[in-house]
C-alpha cells in the first residue's frame, strides 16, 4: 500500500512495445549508400594532411632524420620530430589509473616498440605527406629486442584486466588434486591478436584559439576528453568531439591513443585542421592489441565425474613501459563448481606496444583454454562433454559463493543440444566421416561474460507537439546501438518510436562513459529509462496537480505513461495527451535526466553474467588436415533482449570472432626485430563468408530483476567466449589430434 505521509513521488509506469520489437538499423540506409561520414570522409575547409613515420626498430633511440630531405620536397609544410613536437602539459606516461594508457608522442628518442610514431609529416596532400615521411630515413641506435614470452623475466603483476587481482584461490587445490581419481594437466597456448577495425584509427582536428574540434571514431569520448585536455592544457569542456559512426572498435578505441595526439599537435602547429589516418600496418603497434597467453590447466575429478580442483594458470606478455595484463585465468571464475578452485598470473615485459582490452579481454583466450581442458577432462572420465558440464554445473558463483541473479545457461545447453543434434554423438574421436571421406567432428563449449555497467547519462525532452527527444553521447560501433538506444527510449517516454527523437554521438551530449565490457546498452539503457522516467514524473505533477485535467488527485496511485497519454493508474479511462497537458500548462517542454550504473547492493548480492553454450561440427580433410567449420550453434541468455535482430547479429559476429581465434588470427612477431611480420589483412586472417558456411543463434529466454531495471545484460562479447573451445573440441573429435596452440592451422594439426 502507498504510504500517505511519504513524500516520496508516486512511481509511474511507462509503457511501450519498441523494447523486443526487430528494428532495423537506423543508419543502415545511410551506411549502405556510403552517406554516413565516417571520421576521415571530413574535410574541413583548409585541411592539411599529416602521415606518422613509425620506427622499424622495437628498441633503441632515433640517432638521425633526414628532416631536410622531407622538407624540400614539394607540398611539405612541416616536419614534427622530438627535437622539436611541443612540449605537452602533462607526461604522456603519467598515470593515475588502469584507464589510461601510456602515449608515444615525439616527447624523447627513445622507440619501445615497432611502427611506434618517431615523426610527423605535414603536407598539402596525402602523398606529398607520405612521400616527405619516406624521405625522413631514420638511423637508430639499436638495443637487443625481447618477444616472446621466455624472453624476459616474469614477474605477478599487482593487477590484471581493470584492476582485478592476480590470483584467487579459494579452497585447497592441491588437496583437491591429491584426492582426484582422476586427473589432467594441460598447457595452451594462445598468439598476439590485433584488433584489425575494419576502419583505421584516424583524426581530423582543428583548433579556434584553446577551442579544438575533432572526429575520431571514438568508444568513449568523455574519457578521451579528459585525456587530450590534460595533455593539451585546455578544459575539457573546450574539446568537441564527434563520433557518430564507427567501422569497429572492438576496444582499441576505448582509450583516446598516441596518433591522434599527433595530429591535434600537427593541427596546433600548423595552425590548420589537420587529418591523420593510420595505414593499416601502423595499427599494429601504438593502438593497442591482444597479448599472446600460456596457460596451463589442472584439474581433478572424483569417482563420478565431480571436480574437486581446478587450477587456471596464466602467463601472458606486457610492453616495458606500461601494465595492461590479459586476464586470461579469470575465466575460471564463474562457470564450473568445484571445491577449490585457484587462479593466477604472471607476465613478462617484452619490447611491444602496450597490449590493451580486445574482443572478451581475457574470456577469449581463457575460455578457449578453460573449455578445451573441460573436453579434456570429460573424456579422461569417460563421459559425454554435455553431461560432464551438467555434472559440474555451478549453482552459485563458483569464486564468490553468491548466487547468481539469473542464469538460463540449463535452457541454453537443452536448446542448443536440440538445435544441432547433439545426442548421438559418438564419444571417441575420428567416428565420422561425410559421402565424400572426410572426417567429422563436433564439439562444444560453454559461454560466459560478466553482465556489467559503468556510468552514463541522458537527457530527456517532452513537447508540446507530443513528441519527444532523448540525448546522450553513446556510442555506436556498428553493433546497432543508435537503433537499441533510441527503441529504449520510446518505451522511456511511453511514446511511439516515431514520435521521439533521438541524438546521440558527439561529446557534447551527456557523457555516455565508455562503450566496452559488453555494458553499453545495460548502461545507457538505464539511463535513457531513467531520464524518461523522470521527464514523465514531471509532466505527472502538472497533470495531477491541475484541478482541469482528468488526471487530477490521482495522487500516490500514479499515472501510466502510455502511447503519448497519461492513464490513472486507478482509472485508466481517464486520461489525457502530453499535447494537452503542455498546452494547457503553458510549456513549451519539459526537460529529465537520468544516470545509468551499477547497483551496489544488488552487485554485492548476486553474481551477474550472461551465458551460453556453443555447438560446432567441423570437417577435417584427412590428408591435408585443412579444417572448415560447417556448423555453429550458439543458444544464449543475456536478459531481456532490446532487438532481437540486433541481438542475433552480436552473437553471429562473436561466433565468428570464436571461428577467428580457432583457426585464424595470429600475429606473427620477427623475434630478432619485434616487428610483426604480417600487419595486413592479406596475412593476417580473419574470416571471410566462405570460413563460416552456417550460423545460428538461439535468444533464450532469461528474466533478471536484479542486474538493472530493465533487465538488460551484455551481449556484445559472449559469443566469442565458448565458440573457439567448441571449435577445437571438434577438431579433436574429427582427427583425434588435440591441438593445444592457437590457431589451429593445418600445420599444426599435422605436427601434433
Ligand atoms: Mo571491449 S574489448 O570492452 O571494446
Amino acid at each position: 500500500m502507498p504510504d500517505t505521509n511519504s513524500p516520496q513521488a508516486p512511481a509511474h509506469i511507462r509503457m511501450g512495445s519498441s523494447i523486443g520489437q526487430p528494428a532495423t538499423r537506423r543508419e543502415g540506409v545511410q551506411k549502405a549508400t556510403g552517406a554516413a561520414r565516417f571520421a576521415a570522409d571530413n574535410h574541413p575547409p583548409g585541411m592539411v594532411h599529416a602521415v606518422m613515420a613509425v620506427s622499424s626498430i622495437s628498441r633503441g633511440r632515433v640517432v638521425s632524420l633526414d628532416v631536410a630531405a622531407a622538407k624540400a620536397h614539394p607540398g611539405v609544410i612541416e616536419v614534427i620530430t622530438s627535437e622539436n613536437a611541443p612540449k605537452l602539459a602533462q607526461d604522456p606516461d603519467a598515470k593515475d589509473n588502469p584507464f589510461m594508457f601510456r602515449l608515444d608522442v615525439l616527447q624523447n628518442d627513445r622507440v619501445r616498440y615497432a611502427n611506434q610514431p618517431i615523426a610527423v609529416v605535414v603536407a598539402d596532400t596525402l602523398e606529398a605527406a607520405t612521400e616527405g615521411a619516406a624521405l625522413l630515413r631514420p638511423k637508430y641506435e639499436t638495443e637487443a629486442t625481447r618477444m616472446g614470452l621466455d624472453s624476459a623475466d616474469s614477474f605477478v603483476p599487482p593487477a590484471v584486466g581493470a584492476g582485478g587481482p592476480a590470483g584467487e584461490s579459494p579452497g585447497d587445490v592441491e588437496a583437491g588434486m591429491a584426492a582426484a581419481s582422476v586427473r589432467m594437466e594441460a598447457t595452451y597456448d594462445t598468439p598476439a591478436q590485433y584488433h584489425n577495425a575494419m576502419e583505421p584509427h584516424a583524426i581530423v582536428a582543428a583548433w579556434d584559439g584553446d577551442t579544438l574540434s575533432i572526429d575520431t571514431p571514438s568508444q568513449g569520448m568523455a574519457m578521451a576528453q579528459g585525456r587530450i585536455a590534460g595533455l593539451f592544457g585546455i578544459p575539457p569542456g573546450n574539446i568537441h568531439i564527434r563520433s557518430p559512426f564507427l567501422g569497429g572498435g572492438f576496444g582499441s578505441k576505448g582509450l583516446v591513443k598516441g596518433p591522434q595526439m599527433l595530429g591535434i599537435m600537427a593541427a596546433r602547429l600548423v595552425g590548420r585542421p589537420v587529418k591523420l589516418v593510420l595505414r593499416r600496418e601502423q595499427m599494429y603497434g601504438p593502438v593497442g592489441h591482444r597479448a599472446a597467453t600460456r596457460q596451463t590447466l589442472r584439474m581433478g575429478t572424483d569417482g563420478n565425474g565431480a571436480l574437486t580442483a581446478l587450477s587456471h594458470h596464466a602467463k601472458t606478455a606486457t610492453s616495458t613501459f606500461d601494465d595492461f595484463i590479459e586476464p586470461a585465468a579469470n575465466a575460471s571464475h564463474a562457470l564450473y563448481a568445484s571445491p577449490a578452485i585457484a587462479t593466477s598470473h604472471e607476465a613478462v615485459r617484452i619490447d611491444t606496444g602496450t597490449p590493451l582490452f580486445m574482443r572478451a579481454p581475457g574470456e577469449a583466450p581463457g575460455s578457449a583454454a578453460l573449455e578445451s581442458a573441460i573436453d579434456e577432462m570429460a573424456l579422461a572420465c569417460g563421459m559425454d562433454p554435455l553431461a560432464f558440464r551438467l555434472k559440474n554445473y555451478a549453482e552459485t558463483e563458483p569464486m564468490s559463493g553468491k548466487p547468481f541473479s539469473s542464469k538460463a545457461l540449463r535452457q541454453c545447453y537443452q536448446q542448443g543440444a536440440e538445435r544441432f543434434g547433439w545426442a548421438g554423438r559418438p564419444q571417441a574421436a575420428r567416428q565420422m566421416r561425410d559421402d565424400a571421406g572426410t572426417l567429422v567432428g563436433w564439439g562444444m563449449g560453454t559461454a560466459v561474460f560478466p553482465a556489467l555497467m559503468f556510468q552514463g547519462h541522458a537527457r530527456a525532452v517532452l513537447r508540446r507537439d507530443g513528441t519527444g527527444l532523448v540525448e546522450t553521447g553513446a556510442h555506436d560501433m556498428g553493433q546497432g546501438a543508435w537503433t537499441a538506444f533510441a527503441q529504449i527510449a520510446a518505451d522511456a517516454l511511453g511514446l511511439d518510436a516515431e514520435r521521439t527523437e533521438f541524438h546521440s554521438g558527439t561529446s557534447d551530449l551527456p557523457d555516455a562513459g565508455i562503450a566496452g565490457g559488453s555494458a553499453h546498452t545495460a548502461t545507457v539503457g538505464a539511463a535513457i529509462d531513467g531520464a524518461g522516467a523522470d521527464v514523465i514524473a514531471k509532466l505527472a505533477e502538472l497533470a495531477m496537480a491541475d484541478q482541469r485535467s482528468p488526471l487530477f488527485g490521482a495522487g500516490n496511485a500514479g499515472v501510466i505513461a502510455r502511447g503519448g497519454r497519461l492513464h490513472r493508474r486507478d482509472d485508466e479511462g481517464r486520461s489525457e495527451s502530453y499535447a494537452d497537458i503542455l498546452a494547457r500548462a503553458g510549456v513549451a517542454e519539459i526537460e529529465g535526466s537520468g544516470t545509468g550504473a551499477a547497483d551496489p547492493a544488488a552487485q554485492s548480492a548476486y553474481a551477474m553474467h550472461a551465458h551460453g553454450a556453443v555447438f560446432a561440427e567441423v570437417k577435417v580433410d584427412p590428408d591435408f588436415g585443412q579444417v572448415r567449420v560447417t556448423r555453429l550453434v550458439g543458444a544464449f541468455a543475456a536478459g531481456t533482449i532490446v532487438n532481437p535482430r540486433l541481438v542475433r547479429s552480436q552473437y553471429y559476429g562473436g561466433m565468428i570472432w570464436g571461428v577467428s581465434f580457432a583457426l585464424h588470427e595470429h600475429a606473427v612477431m620477427d623475434r630478432r626485430t619485434g616487428r610483426p611480420m604480417n600487419p595486413n589483412l592479406a596475412d593476417y586472417h580473419v574470416p571471410v563468408n566462405a570460413d563460416v558456411p552456417s550460423i545460428e543463434a538461439i535468444l533464450v529466454e532469461e528474466r533478471d530483476v536484479h542486474v538493472n531495471a530493465l533487465g538488460i545484460k551484455g551481449v556484445g562479447e559472449i559469443g566469442i567466449t565458448g565458440t573457439a573451445g567448441a571449435i577445437a573440441n571438434a577438431v579433436w573429435h574429427a582427427t583425434g589430434v588435440r591441438v593445444r596452440r592457437f590457431p589451429i592451422t593445418l600445420d599444426r594439426l599435422l605436427d601434433a
